[in-house]
């Protein structure tokens, strides 16, 4: 079963198409992450979904359903939105039945739902807290339980996490997974931190310019990305550009600057003579002394955390890249001559 199935839809403001032309299939219990640099549309469709905009174009499917034409009150949606939206003048447990209150559902299945819903996101005891007297986690979390009180089939979450420091934004993440692998409800989570979306996303779309750019697992995205831009945002990437120069089996070779040539895993809608770029990936780099295989750098500088140390290199042939490397081995000195290696499977050659 498809939680949210959308069909060429396209959204203009105006001659602005803040989403162009999308297709997707969400899943039925999928954590499912848009991504993408502000302004490429993700709230956009993620309003389009809710339907709290109105597409110029296209068929929006909910659970199975043509809700194209739904009002926004009848789709089995909820939305988290980044302010929360909280009502302040109710109190938490009235915040939380609100939806269930307008629904004319019953007093005593109105206090077990607030009861299950505050357990759930451990703000039992807090019921007659009005969200002035809440910290901006807890708050979050009335918003979370507020959203899912009427069970919706799909929870739309838009960068609910932007508002939280990072140790409690940690904490909120997995709290999000439990929540959601517990509920089976289908989650679609905007952010634009790739992190974020990484670690908990069953799959993800990569957004620009109002376009899916890619769909898929975050490893598949990140290991095979489509193009350039969608490598360089997924992940850190050291990126070397060029022209094809052959193609044989799984792998191309690249003609770089100065006529250096370089080999990796072809992915992407590669040809020979076009422009393309050899993506490297921190963790897939060695670092070699000089006068090793492999291109010639100089150290920029080394920075230790924690669990691993990065190192910063310029490449003779123009550009920096970061290498990660395990903490335990003492990293270069600044100004040292090195070379960075890779084995041809590491490297990944896309379409510029
Ligand atoms: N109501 C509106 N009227 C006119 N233009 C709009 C409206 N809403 C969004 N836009 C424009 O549509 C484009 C997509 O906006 P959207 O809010 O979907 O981006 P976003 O990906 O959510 O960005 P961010 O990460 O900054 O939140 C932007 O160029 C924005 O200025
Ligand atoms: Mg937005």
């Amino acid at each position: 079963m498809t939680a949210v199935v959308l069909e060429a839809v396209s959204k203009a403001f105006g001659t602005l198409r803040a989403v162009d032309d999308v297709s997707l299939d969400i899943r039925e219990g999928e954590f499912f992450a848009l991504i993408g640099g502000s302004g490429c549309g993700k709230t956009t469709l993620l309003r389009l979904i809710a339907g709290l905009e109105r597409a110029d174009r296209g068929t929006i499917r909910i659970a199975d359903a043509d809700a194209t034409r739904l009002p926004a009150w009848e789709r089995p949606v909820n939305t988290v939105f980044q302010s929360y939206a909280l009502f302040p003048h109710l109190s938490v447990a009235r915040n939380v039945a609100y939806g269930l209150e307008r629904d004319g559902a019953d007093k005593a299945t109105i206090r077990a739902r607030v009861e299950e819903m505050l357990g759930l996101v451990q703000l039992a005891g807090l019921e007659g807290r009005r969200p002035h007297e809440l910290s901006g986690g807890q708050r979050q979390r009335v918003a979370l339980a507020r959203a899912l009180a009427k069970h919706p089939r799909v929870l739309l979450l838009d960068e609910p996490m932007a508002a939280l420091d990072r140790s409690l934004r940690e904490e909120t993440r997995s709290q999000l997974v439990r929540l959601q692998r517990r509920l089976g409800t289908t989650f679609v989570l905007v952010t634009h931190d790739q992190e974020e979306a990484m670690g908990l996303a069953d799959r993800l779309a990569v957004m620009r310019a109002g376009r899916i750019a890619q769909i898929g697992t975050p490893r598949d995205v990140y290991e095979n990305p489509v193009d350039r831009g969608v490598a360089a945002f997924l992940g850190r990437a050291g990126l070397i550009d060029g022209r094809v120069v052959s193609r044989a089996g799984g792998h191309a070779e690249l003609e770089a600057i100065g006529g250096v040539r370089l080999r990796g895993r072809a992915s992407g809608a590669l040809a020979v003579g076009a422009r393309a770029s050899l993506v490297l990936r921190p963790d897939r780099l060695r670092l070699g002394e000089a006068g090793d295989a492999g291109l010639p750098a100089r150290v920029e500088h080394a920075a230790f955390l924690g669990e691993s140390v990065t190192v910063t290199v310029s490449l003779d042939l123009g550009g920096e890249i970061v290498l990660a490397l395990d903490a335990l081995a003492p990293p270069p000195p600044g100004g040292a001559r090195v070379t960075v290696d890779w084995a041809a499977d590491d490297a990944v050659m896309v379409p510029a």
